[in-house]
């Protein structure tokens, strides 16, 4: 067994008593989000510095541990802080959770963070599901030898944010009436904000949201034969001809107060999704 296999095998080991039922959606909580967790029953929450060999967070709004249980009927798995390529984290450390939720069964991979709009009808406080995105980090988590069993060698990337789940969020947003518009991601290195030229860039490019996470986790996801939800909350809009600051601490707050939206609308969404 390769080094890597076998470090994600001993941190899967550590979790797997404390699963709750099945095969376990997994939860990945962005910037100002971890509240959706309060949900989640009967929760068991495991420090990621008591999980072997797994990284330990240094970003704000953070908090760094898995909660392992039960929500809306479902055995889940939140990982309540997240790695970030700004903070120094190489892909593959970013990819260690993800890997290790594969090894203990996830099939259905929700994924939730902060963003900065591009498209201007966007507001602040809107969520985003993700349709498909842009990997302008300059980086990928698959670069290296690749793990033959975990995946194939060059993933197809058709379809990184499964259409069936996209349709049931979108449904359950009209059902629930959470307004929910639909985009794409342009993922960036960071920890710079964007200056208004290169906010110009990447409106021409495509992208209807900016952010500085999600594409590694997608990336490796979908490597592992996942299927992938991700919803972005709008915590600013960038217009780069009215451009302004959007600092850290408002980023956060806009985040936090969708978070009540963003877990009702992920809570309707696995009821319904195909997990046991
Ligand atoms: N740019 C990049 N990342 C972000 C932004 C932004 O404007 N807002 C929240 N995350």
């Amino acid at each position: 067994m390769t080094e890597i296999k076998r470090k994600v095998e001993e941190a899967a080991e550590a979790l797997r008593p404390h699963l709750k039922g099945g095969r376990p959606v997994g939860l990945v909580l962005g910037t100002g989000l971890g509240g959706v967790v309060e949900a989640i029953e009967s929760p068991v929450a495991v420090a990621y510095r008591d999980i072997p060999h797994h990284p330990v967070c240094t970003a704000p709004g953070h908090q760094g541990r898995m909660i392992l249980g039960r929500w809306a009927g479902k055995s889940v798995i939140a990982l309540d802080g997240r790695f970030h390529l700004y903070e120094g984290f190489s892909p593959q450390t970013i990819s260690f959770p993800i890997r290790v939720l594969r090894a203990l069964g996830t099939r259905i991979l929700m994924i939730s963070n902060a963003a900065g709009a591009l498209n201007p009808n966007f507001d602040a406080g809107d969520l985003m599901v993700i349709t498909d995105h842009i990997n302008l980090t300059g980086q990928n988590p698959l670069v290296g030898a690749n793990e033959d069993q975990w995946g194939v060698r060059f993933p197809d990337m058709t379809e990184p944010y499964n259409r069936g789940l996209v349709d049931l969020a979108e449904k359950t947003a009209l059902k629930e009436r959470i307004k929910l518009r639909r985009g794409v991601y342009v993922g960036v290195l960071g920890p710079s904000m964007e200056t208004a030229a290169e906010t110009r860039f990447l409106k021409m490019c495509g992208a209807d949201a900016v952010g500085m996470s999600t594409i590694m986790e997608v990336i490796t996801a979908v490597h592992a034969g996942m299927d992938v939800l991700a919803v972005s909350a709008i915590t600013n809009v960038n217009l780069p001809d009215c451009y302004r600051p959007a600092p850290i601490e408002e980023v956060i707050r806009t985040a936090a107060a969708s978070g009540r939206t963003l877990g009702n609308l992920f809570e309707k969404v696995l009821e319904k999704c195909g997990e046991p």
